[in-house]
């Protein structure tokens, strides 16, 4: 059934194929772990994107301002914190990227999430995972753990994910995937995930009851 799979390689090689959409696609780099493997993930995840004509905001959350870790926080958040909650309030669909750290998300994701708007940040999202991991796992129970957040928080959550195991013997010395397969997995997951968000707007003026 060739002509029917959504994510033919038909429609998926097509660079223009999205052109005509407006939206803003934001990867958000899940760890603060500087020189992160995630953050290189994310760099050329941002490139598939931009060949989509569709160049992606970037989060990064190495870039928080230090003030955000305060306790006072939970009552006020500092003024610096603000790009960093309007980025995602304004994100069309959000592209999470993350390591696993002790079987699970890295904290600083979940204190991310935690110092967000709530509900406007994630309401009615769609939302995408890549996980990646020193180990054989690729961080599955990571994206599972998160995508039970997010489940919580009424995000649309885009049911193909991305699992990069053994994250060290797929980066090449500079940092790049190597494995035209996986590269090629991550396109079509930014295909998949722009399709995914066009048809979600139209749910927009339905909520839930
Ligand atoms: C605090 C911490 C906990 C980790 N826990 C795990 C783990 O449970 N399973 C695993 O496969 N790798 C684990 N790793 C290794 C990461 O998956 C590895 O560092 C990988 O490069 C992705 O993380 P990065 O983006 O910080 O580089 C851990 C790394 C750190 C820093």
């Amino acid at each position: 059934m060739k002509g029917r799979n959504p994510h033919s390689p038909a429609l998926l090689s097509s660079v223009h194929a999205f052109d005509m959409l407006s939206f803003v696609i934001t990867i958000l780099i899940g760890t603060n772990r500087p020189g992160s493997n995630t953050s290189k993930v994310a760099a050329q995840v941002s490139e598939l994107y931009r060949a989509f004509n569709h160049p992606p905001k970037l989060i990064d959350l190495a870039q928080l301002p230090p003030e955000i870790f305060q306790a006072s926080s939970y009552s006020a958040r500092p003024q610096s914190f603000s790009p960093f909650s309007d980025a995602v309030l304004n994100s069309s669909g959000l592209v999470v990227i993350l390591p696993e750290y002790n079987g699970s998300l890295p904290g600083v994701l979940k204190y991310f999430i935690d110092m967000l708007k709530f509900p406007e940040s994630f309401e009615r999202k769609p939302v995408c995972f890549i996980g990646l991991s020193a180990g054989m796992w690729g961080a599955l129970r990571a994206v599972e753990h998160l995508q039970l957040i997010f489940g919580y928080r009424n995000a649309f959550i885009f049911p193909e994910r991305v699992f990069l195991p053994k994250i060290h013997e797929l980066l090449d010395e500079s940092g790049r995937l190597k494995d035209t397969e996986i590269v090629q997995r991550l396109r079509n997951q930014a295909a998949g995930f722009m399709q995914f968000i066009e048809a979600m707007k139209s749910t927009k003026t339905s909520p839930a009851a």
